[in-house]
């Protein structure tokens, strides 16, 4: 007995060993698989290995090693996120392999070739972010396997095909972008059982037939976005409720009632099959085949009965929209920002969790290693200051959240900052008018990194000042995002309707109501006092601020004329190179207070001279504002006042003003009054 058992013990050691070996082997080869399709990932897009030289065969994704990588807390590659990379390959049907992938983040590349069917064996995969790069081939109908699938950004590449059906399968799909391809044949209806999709953007490519009628039962529908394609017939009524943000210019034949730009639908429109829909039911059009199963081919009119009663009800919705509208204009000044804010979390939040995830978790670990050389400025938790809401400059979480942006919704609200949407280029900023999701219009600006100041807790104290400044003068900041993978740090403001004051100087004749009236002129001047009062104003919520930059340009005027003053703090933010750089344009327009270039610095009292030279510009209705100061002096008031009032202005009231401009822009800043002192002697007018 004895004997048997030391007999079997080597045996039993030898089985142990082998035991041990192969659940060392298998443990290893887990890791070394995802490895390994990461190294097959790297191969295709990256093929000239010049980007992904950290993805290496040896190394640890899990540990921080491998660029753009991170993994969850099992060990296993949960989110790639290479946007803006450079990467000029191609996607390899190899990702497939990387089983609990649940964000996919490859856009702002140069990628080309199709994208792989294989993609859909992700059924973890939350966050599919191919968008912005030069992908070709179809929209593989596999997709619809991607249960978990909650965002899907194909736009701009050169998809071809149609929309597949099964896309209706992504039960969780909150948002679709697929516009800017070049797809075509009709929107599957079966897009109308995407419960939860917000956002669905289809615009520039060239779909056709009608608009599904069953798109209106996805009630969290914020954003439809059809522009640019080739569709026609009846455009179902219940999407006014999108308000703006429905958009549909551009296509060949819609028609529908309650639509400002669309023509009323005919009987032919409503009744005949035979007509608008391209291969509807007795067309002659191509064969169906590879067509999906349409978009209501037969709208929902296509039954008698039910048309006529649904257009003799639509009087009742567009009533219902005039008074929803009249009373949303009133509410939005006192409750804009908290409904915005509400929406944006209620509706968002899919897209906000994302985008921290994104500028946040990620970046924290991945694009410290990888600073560029071109990029001077890079911030410790890699260009989002406020990613995880640090308190040390007296932010509170709640404060920095509410007012942050992902880039997703900046580049949506932009159609990807597309040049259509440009307001305007200075020498380090563009503007950019965008919509965002809950129908707002926005002007974004866009200043590149290299242009903000390198401190990082000097931006931060600038961005938190921009935060503090809330007045009726003062152009709304609504919030700001930083994207490293743009490199720039984006300031989203309400969008002001009437332009600048600078559209209503020079005018000459009056077609286009662009001569402001004397009311006008005079509530513009109060009001601009009122929000410089305000900036120069020390408040337990803000500090004192100079705005060093006041001109006709930065006064923006809404669409009840008031003034609303833009640029406010903006340089808080700026390298004091960019800043100098921004003088030199207001002094050449005579902004510039004389004593500027002896101190150097400003005061207070440098932006009441700027001040003062904008009530001459608006008493003038003229730009030139230097020789307008001498004509005031030399005493004719009628040589100073805009002709093209035509004589229409009391001329105390009108002496006055020009009396506070010349004192305003006194040569010795000494001289001058403060602003407070300028607004009492506005209000105390005894005319
Ligand atoms: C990856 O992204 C997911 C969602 O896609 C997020 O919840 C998670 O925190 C991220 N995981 C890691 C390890 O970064
Ligand atoms: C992935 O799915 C495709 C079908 O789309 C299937 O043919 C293939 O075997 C799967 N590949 C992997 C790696 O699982
Ligand atoms: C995009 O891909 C096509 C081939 O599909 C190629 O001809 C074209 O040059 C690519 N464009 C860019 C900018 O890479
Ligand atoms: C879809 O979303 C719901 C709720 O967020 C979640 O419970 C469910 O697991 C998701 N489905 C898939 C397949 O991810
Ligand atoms: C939109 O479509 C029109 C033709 O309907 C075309 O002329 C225009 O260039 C398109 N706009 C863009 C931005 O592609
Ligand atoms: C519509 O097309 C015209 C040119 O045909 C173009 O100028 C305009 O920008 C387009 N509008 C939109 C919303 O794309
Ligand atoms: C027309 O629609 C009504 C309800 O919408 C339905 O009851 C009726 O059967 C339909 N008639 C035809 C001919 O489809």
């Amino acid at each position: 007995m004895g004997r048997a058992a030391a007999a079997l013990l080597p045996l039993l050691s030898l089985l142990l060993q082998v035991v041990h070996l192969y659940v060392a082997t298998a443990v290893g080869a887990g890791g070394n698989a995802e490895v390994s399709v990461l190294m097959e990932l790297k191969a295709s897009l990256d093929p000239e290995g010049r980007v992904l030289s950290s993805w290496t065969a040896e190394g640890d994704p899990c540990r921080g090693a491998f660029e753009g990588v991170a993994c969850n807390e099992l060990g296993k590659v949960a989110n790639i996120s290479l946007q803006g990379k450079g990467l000029a390959g191609a996607i390899s049907p190899a990702v497939a392999g990387l089983r609990s992938l649940s964000g996919l983040y490859l856009h702002y590349n140069m990628l080309s070739g199709e994208i792989p069917p294989e993609i859909s064996n992700l059924t973890e995969l939350s966050d599919l972010y191919l968008n912005v790069n030069n992908l070709s081939g179809g929209v593989p109908p596999e997709i619809g396997n991607m249960a978990s699938l909650q965002v899907l950004q194909l736009c701009y590449n050169q998809l071809t095909g149609s929309i597949p059906n099964q896309l209706g399968l992504l039960k969780n799909l909150s948002v679709l972008a697929l516009q800017s391809n070049r797809l075509t044949g009709a929107i599957p209806a079966s897009l109308g059982d995407l419960t939860r999709l917000t956002r669905l953007d289809l615009s520039f490519n060239q779909l056709f037939g009608s608009i599904p009628g069953k798109i209106i039962q996805v009630s969290a529908l914020i954003v439809l976005d059809v522009r640019n394609n080739t569709l026609s017939g009846n455009v179902p009524s219940e999407l006014r409720r999108l308000e703006e943000g429905f958009q549909y210019e551009n296509n060949s034949d819609l028609c529908g009632v309650g639509f400002p730009s669309l023509r009323a639908c005919s009987s032919a429109d409503l009744v005949n099959p035979s007509r608008p829909e391209p291969y509807g039911p007795g067309s002659n059009g191509p064969s169906p085949k590879g067509i999906p199963q349409s978009a209501n081919i037969k709208t929902d009119c296509s039954n008698n009965t039910h048309c006529t009663s649904s257009s003799r009800s639509s009087a009742i919705p567009v009533v219902i929209g005039l008074i929803a509208v009249v009373a949303g204009v009133t509410a939005l000044g006192a409750l804009g920002f908290t409904v915005y804010r509400r929406q944006k979390q209620k509706i968002g939040s899919s897209l906000a969790i994302l985008d921290s995830r994104l500028s946040t978790d990620l970046t924290k670990d991945v694009y410290r290693r990888s600073a560029s050389p071109l990029i001077s400025l890079e911030y410790a938790n890699g260009w989002d200051p406020l990613a995880d809401g640090r308190s040390g400059v007296g932010f509170s979480q709640e404060v920095s959240q509410s007012f942050r942006f992902n880039l997703e919704e900046v580049e949506s609200a932009t159609q990807y900052f597309s040049e259509i949407n440009l307001l305007g280029r200075s020498s380090f900023a563009a503007t950019y008018k965008g919509i965002l999701r809950d129908g707002s219009v926005v002007a974004i600006k866009s200043i590149s990194k290299t242009s903000c100041r390198s401190d990082e807790a000097e931006f931060l104290k600038g961005l938190k000042l921009l935060i503090s400044l809330q007045h009726e003068n003062l152009v709304r900041l609504r919030g700001f995002c930083c994207s490293r993978g743009r490199g720039e740090c984006l300031l989203v403001y309400d969008f002001v309707a009437n332009g600048s004051l600078l559209q209503y100087l020079d005018v000459e004749g009056n077609q286009d109501g662009s001569v402001l009236d004397w009311p006008k002129r005079v509530a513009i001047i109060k009001g601009v006092a009122r929000g410089i009062e305000y900036l120069h104003t020390n408040r337990t919520s803000k500090p004192s601020l100079v705005h060093q930059n006041i001109s006709a340009e930065k006064v923006l005027i809404d669409h009840h004329f008031k003034p609303l003053i833009s640029g406010s703090g903006l340089h808080k933010l700026l390298a004091d190179d960019v800043v100098f750089s921004t003088l030199k344009a207001s002094a050449a327009m005579g902004y510039l207070a004389p004593e500027y270039t002896t101190t150097g610095r400003f005061t207070e009292k440098s932006d009441v001279y700027a001040f003062g030279v904008i009530i001459l510009q608006i008493l003038s209705g003229k730009q030139k504002a230097s020789l307008l100061r001498l004509g005031a002096e030399s005493g004719k008031l009628e040589d100073l006042i805009d002709e093209n009032l035509q004589g229409n202005y009391p001329r105390l009231e009108a002496a006055k003003l020009a009396g506070i401009a010349l004192v305003c822009t006194a040569e010795a800043p000494s001289q001058r009054p403060t602003i407070a002192a300028v607004i009492q002697e506005l209000s105390s007018s005894t005319c």
